[in-house]
């Protein structure tokens, strides 16, 4: 079959104090920040930071009832999920649901930085969450 997979678009991190993440990646490793942006349906604030052609996304709640709130609680910081990039998110995604996986995302929907984005189920890919993510023409 084709590969649908492309790229990993990014690794996402949850933390307690996105400036402090932001610090560290910048102090540390010299990363600037590419882009912020609170996605409010998902509850969360997030922070990018590219690397070659993938981003480090640190993710931050940005109210009490989201599941990165949710995340932080149970399982405290650390990794969240990871973005692969495909060239469209409904033919990845169709092929997810087409091989008998979950996924949390039955349609593909809007992500951050315009992007088209869908999530599968961590529990029938081997324990991590991914995301889905189709870049669009700005
Ligand atoms: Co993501």
């Amino acid at each position: 079959m084709d590969m649908l997979l492309t790229e990993i678009d990014h690794v996402a991190i949850a933390v307690n104090d996105l400036e402090a993440a932001i610090a560290y990646y910048r102090d540390t490793y010299g990363c600037d920040v590419e882009h912020r942006e609170v996605v409010e349906k998902d509850g969360v604030e997030e922070a990018l930071l590219r690397v070659a052609d993938s981003y480090i996304q640190l993710l931050t709640p940005s109210r009490e009832d989201s599941t990165v709130a949710k995340f932080l609680a149970n399982k405290g910081e650390g990794l969240h999920h990871i973005g692969y990039r495909v060239d469209s998110c409904a033919e990845a995604l169709e092929s997810v649901k087409g091989h008998g996986h979950r996924v949390l995302d039955e349609v593909p929907r809007p992500g951050s930085r315009g992007t088209t984005v869908a999530f599968v189920h961590p529990k029938t890919a081997f324990g991590t969450l991914i995301e889905l993510v189709q870049e669009n023409p700005a």
